[in-house]
């Protein structure tokens, strides 16, 4: 099936930390569909050949196991073209257009890794000269919007052009392995089912915590936010992974029907809703893996005054029948003690113990990284202790440990090569839908709302921790503790 895939944004970090290292996998591990082109455009004056030095000099710059050989690049680099474009003149899109339609591919992918304030000037144009027809479909990266009007308004530029099933908006979280598995773990297996629900799950916790702080982005993210930028996207698709009813097949609109409906179904938030369930926090100074790192205010292109959240945890619920009382705490942050994304599902306690000091409940840890696999933990029998009142039974903990990496040794896809893949052969499975989008946003508005009236700001904490002591409160409250914790 040949394929035209053309990378807007072609010298962006983007492009080369994480497109074309995937596109480098996939081709290496035959799974990019022969015949196909990635036509990379910018703005400034390359030929094929300085493009192809370009990345071959940025992919030094990669984790080194994933590195080309010079004679795997050179065979890589025969389908990287390059194409200087000013995104605002319209002959530009028509000489894209006459060159793609020249060649008369398949499948045409025009990925959107531009800045997203290009994303409706860019669309209109495609529209506009026609590049658009059935066998075209655009890939939007994150940021869509920074609250609902401005999604909308995205949405509703993009669809004047491009028909839903030829927008494919990009969640990476959802191209993880992991998440993947989550959908295997549920609806690949009947053993959890029963399970799945309130009358046998005391809560659910979703941590994305990273090590890293803003880096060089200050600017983005000073705009943007814990909430914005991790919470109403990543976690919330997660979240909707875990409390989706199982959907009646595997085709993408049953699967975004359904986590559409858990969307709705989210507790909504009021202002004492946001006082009392949402903790906001800002890292200061700290040590972070044994080296002194500053705090988010001394970061460059951080203003000194901001209020901009680096770490938020919350807790909603999910109203419906399955779900209603189950708290779900979600928890993200940069500069976290450790850096580890997991779902930890905390099964209830037995109803009546009869083994002395075990009340310890079961879990299943489902870890997206740094490893990717599902952990067990269940009590079982170490020995016996005798007392007063004679010799019984001692329970210990233990875990049944699934690695994945391992269980599968054949190379494992990583996200943006999966999401890469998929966009290419027009699977829609992992892609998040408008209506998903704009229900997210509705969702966290409330937040941003009772945030920008509230002067007193997040709370602070010291870089290498686990965020704001409010952050274990919010859970003891429940009288849980985050899973590190226990
Ligand atoms: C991105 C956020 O969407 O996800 C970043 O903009 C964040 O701030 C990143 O660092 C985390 O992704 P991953 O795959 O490294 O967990």
């Amino acid at each position: 099936m040949s394929f035209d895939l053309v990378l807007f944004g072609g010298t962006g970090d983007l492009t080369w930390r994480k497109l074309m290292p995937a596109l480098f996998q996939a081709f290496r591990h035959g799974k990019l569909p022969e015949g196909g082109r990635l036509i990379a455009v910018a703005r400034d004056e390359r030929t094929d050949e300085q493009y192809r030095a370009f990345i071959k000099e940025r992919f030094a710059e990669v984790d080194s196991s994933k590195q080309p050989s010079d004679e795997e690049f050179a065979r890589f680099a025969e389908l990287l073209h390059y194409r200087r474009m000013d995104l605002s003149r319209p002959e530009d899109y028509a000489g894209l257009k006459d060159a793609i339609n020249a060649r008369g591919a398949h499948t045409v992918v025009l990925f959107l890794a531009t800045s997203p304030h290009l994303f409706p000037q860019i669309c209109a144009q495609l529209g506009a000269v026609g590049l658009n027809g059935l066998n075209v479909r655009v890939v939007l990266e994150k940021p869509l919007g920074h609250d609902l009007a401005s999604a909308q308004e995205i949405n509703r530029v993009v669809r004047a052009a491009f028909d839903e099933n030829q927008a494919l908006r990009i969640d990476h979280y959802l191209g993880k392995p992991a998440v993947q598995n989550l959908s295997a773990l549920r609806f690949g297996n009947a053993l959890f089912e029963p399970l799945w629900r309130r009358e046998s799950i005391a809560n659910i916790q979703i941590t994305l915590a990273e090590r890293l702080g803003v880096g060089t982005r200050g600017d983005y993210y000073d705009t943007t936010g814990a909430l914005r930028d991790m919470v109403q996207n990543h976690a919330l698709q997660l979240l909707t992974m875990i409390a989706m009813e199982p959907p009646p097949t595997n085709d993408a609109n049953c699967i975004r029907d359904e986590k559409l409906k858990v969307l709705r179904s989210l507790k909504p938030f009021t202002p004492e809703g946001v006082a009392r369930d949402v903790i906001r926090g800002q890292y200061r100074a700290g040590t972070v893996d044994g080296k002194a790192v500053v705090g988010y205010l001394d970061e460059v292109k951080v203003p000194a005054a901001s209020a901009c959240e680096t770490f938020v945890a919350l807790r909603t619920e999910v109203q419906n029948w399955r779900w209603a009382g189950v708290p779900f705490y979600l928890r993200t942050g940069k500069r976290m003690a450790v850096p580890e994304a997991q779902i930890v599902i905390n099964f209830r306690e037995v109803p009546h113990p009869i083994f002395p000091g075990a009340s310890r409940a079961n879990k299943l840890v489902i870890k997206l990284q740094p490893e990717d696999g599902l952990e067990l933990h269940l009590l079982a029998a170490k020995g016996s202790a005798t007392s007063g009142s004679g010799t019984s039974e001692v329970l210990a903990p233990v875990s049944l440990d699934l690695d994945f990496d391992k269980a599968f040794s054949s190379h494992r896809v990583g996200a943006y090569e999966r999401l890469l893949l998929d966009a290419i052969a027009g699977r829609l499975n992992l892609f998040v839908r408008s209506d998903e989008q704009e229900q997210a946003w509705r969702w966290v508005e409330p937040v941003l709302e009772a945030w920008r009236n509230d002067a007193t700001g997040p709370r602070p904490y010291a870089a290498g921790t686990w965020g704001p002591a409010a952050a274990s409160a919010l859970v003891a409250r429940d009288g849980f503790a985050w899973s590190e914790e226990q």
